[in-house]
């Protein structure tokens, strides 16, 4: 592990959660600036095998691992609407690509998408202009800047393990029309699928929601990062050296911690599909 990113780790565990979470969007904002990744239209951890409309489509050709997560979440959340939906919303958008696929997706609604980064809503928003069914808004995941009930469809990729799981639902299913559905993709260490399926259901319930789909990715991600390593190491190459060890542990790429998690069987990715009943009150059909 380089020493830059163990000073990281090591500063990062001494602050409480809610610090850790801010420690983690002040390296979003380096991250956006400066890092080779700017330069990209998404930043996850991708889905593998990509599919041919990503593998095949500008600009989504370019990282199709990465644009085939946020497209099979949009066909979960296409399968599960009752009707297409008129608004969307895409939280922590990062530099916009979720939204530009979102717009292909679903060319007859209107997309937002919303990112506590400054930087990347500027960026998200300069690059989208020749998508006119998409907007950016700054703010943060915990407090939207939006009315309730203002979304039919609500979609995530990456961002609800930073902005914590209790927070993400809470203002999910506020911004969540009646009848409307939320989608979401998450990632932890150390965490065990059926405690997360139980935490899930309980979230979705608190907040009048119906959980229909808990799936593990776990291994589609991994995939994605193996297959994904010559693109990585292509960009880590042009990062500057006292922050190349960094790079590299941010990529997960392998002989990092993170990817060992990965093959020690330690890390879990998975999804969630939820609805909000027509009726005020939900239940659990899990
Ligand atoms: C793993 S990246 C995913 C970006 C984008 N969804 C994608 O897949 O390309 C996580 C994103 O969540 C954003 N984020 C983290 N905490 C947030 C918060 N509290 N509110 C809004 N966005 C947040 C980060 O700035 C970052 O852009």
């Amino acid at each position: 592990m380089s020493g830059l990113y163990q000073l990281k780790r090591k500063l990062q565990r001494k602050l409480p959660k809610s610090m850790q979470n801010r420690f983690q969007e002040m390296i979003y904002v380096l991250l956006y600036r400066f890092s080779p990744a700017r330069k990209q239209n998404f930043f996850n951890s991708g889905y593998a095998p990509a599919n041919a409309f990503c593998r095949e489509t500008p600009p989504f050709s370019n990282e199709p691992l990465q644009a085939t997560l946020y497209d099979h979440l949009l066909e979960c959340l296409s399968d599960a609407c009752e009707n297409a939906p008129d608004r969307l919303l895409d939280i922590g958008s990062g530099l916009g690509g979720g939204v530009r696929l979102g717009a292909v997706r679903f060319p007859c609604a209107q997309v937002v998408g919303v990112e506590v980064n400054a930087t990347a809503v500027r960026v998200a928003r300069s690059r989208l202009q020749d998508v006119p069914t998409a907007s950016f808004e700054q703010g943060d995941a915990r407090a939207l800047p939006f009315p309730d009930a203002g979304f039919d469809a609500i979609f995530s990729v990456g961002a609800a393990s930073y902005i914590g799981l209790d927070e993400y639902y809470r203002e999910a299913a506020r911004l969540l029309k009646p009848g409307g559905t939320m989608v979401f993709s998450a990632g932890y260490t150390d965490a065990r699928l059926e405690n997360h399926r139980r935490k899930n259901e309980s979230l979705a319930k608190k907040n009048g929601l119906v959980l229909h789909t808990f799936e593990d990715i776990t291994p589609h991600v991994f995939a994605a990062i193996g297959e994904d390593v010559p693109r990585r190491k292509a960009l880590i190459d042009r990062v500057p050296r006292p922050f190349r060890g960094y790079a590299l542990n941010w990529a997960d790429m392998p002989g990092t911690m993170r990817y060992q998690e990965y093959e020690d069987g330690r890390r879990l990715d998975y999804f969630v599909v939820c609805t909000k009943p027509k009726s005020a009150k939900g239940s659990n059909a899990m």
